[in-house]
């Protein structure tokens, strides 16, 4: 009866997912998404002052749905917003500048928290992530968690444009200045622009793993590198080891150009792993409001490192995460 009930479950799980065609959602750049009791959650660039949020059942669903608006801000040109479960609590990461700015380089990272459990918020302001010993530009900001200690990553521009991360107390009190983490060194990380940007946590078989965007977001050539923490110290950029490699990139067969700044999210049931990208479908369309948010699965290597294969092309039906 326990052999029985088991297949039946497998099944069950397996053929009953929808299906879906990137890209998922349209003018959403630097996608990040969850799945949190019964639904998907993304979040994406506005390049203003309000916060929205797309919720939906199934991922095919997305496209259909409003932007609400989760948290207006008091600055302008908002990019790269994220929201992390953290002690209970919804915590909104995004980058903007002060109102009463202009040009981009104002540009600091800050973080909001929700009154509760909800996604939706409401949200309340909290802090403003400036480095008082290296106050230059900061983007993009996410939130990685090693060994019971929490730290804040993000971008910085210096001599390049580079990663770092940041000791925390909680999500909104720092206990230090930044740490460098990584430049673009490789020739495939130099492509138009010497850039690092959008770092994303990545936890798989006790292995801790950063997935960042490297080379000009405004070109066919954005894509993704990989880091792997492999000391004792996070803060120690010697004690993360950089993929020699791109890990995801541009697919002229495909049509999908600049694929990078993305997140990830598990299937429904749990089993599977899933990446959300930004993507254009031509190679000149730049790095504004016209980058689509588009989703596949991934899978994981014998050695340990994740597969993400290449961006799938647009238009083509795939199966939804397991147990929509
Ligand atoms: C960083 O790690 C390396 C290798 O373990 C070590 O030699 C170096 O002293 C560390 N640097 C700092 C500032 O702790």
């Amino acid at each position: 009866m326990f052999k029985l009930l088991t297949c039946f479950f497998v099944f069950w799980v397996g053929s009953n997912a929808d299906q879906y065609t990137n890209p998922i959602a349209l003018k959403a750049p630097d996608p990040w998404m969850v799945y949190y009791n019964g639904y998907y959650y993304l979040v994406a660039t506005t390049w203003t002052n309000d916060i929205g949020i797309r919720k939906a059942s199934t991922l095919s669903g997305l496209k259909d749905v409003e932007n609400t608006v989760v948290h207006t801000i008091d600055g302008r040109v908002m990019w790269a917003p994220e929201i992390h479960l953290i002690d209970g609590r919804w915590y909104l990461f995004y980058c903007a500048c002060a109102a009463d700015t202009e040009g981009n380089s104002c540009h600091r990272n800050h973080v909001a928290q929700s009154a509760s459990d909800d996604p939706m918020g409401p949200y309340t302001f909290m802090a403003d992530f400036v480095d008082d010993t290296n106050d230059v530009e900061e983007l993009d900001p996410s939130y990685i968690i090693i060994n019971d200690q929490q730290y804040l990553l993000g971008s910085y521009m210096g001599s390049t444009q580079n990663l770092y991360i940041r000791p925390m107390a909680n999500p909104y009190t720092p206990t230090g200045p930044k740490y460098f983490l990584s430049a673009p060194t490789y020739d495939w990380e130099r492509q138009t622009w010497n850039v690092n940007e959008g770092p994303e946590p990545l936890y798989h078989d006790g292995r801790i793993f950063v997935v960042y965007s490297a080379s000009a977001c405004s070109t066919a050539n954005y894509k993704l590198g990989l880091l792997e923490f492999i000391g004792t110290d996070p803060l120690n950029s010697t004690h993360w080891q950089k993929n020699p490699e791109p890990v995801f990139q541009r697919s002229d067969e495909n049509h999908v150009y600049g694929p990078g700044h993305n997140g990830f999210f598990n299937s429904p049931d749990g089993t599977e792993d899933w990446i959300i990208y930004h993507a254009n479908s031509e190679e000149s369309q730049g790095c504004d409001m016209g980058r689509s948010s588009r989703a596949q699965k991934f899978i994981w290597g014998d050695d340990g490192l994740p597969v993400f294969g290449v961006p799938e092309a647009a238009d083509v039906s795939y199966e939804g995460p397991s147990g929509e």
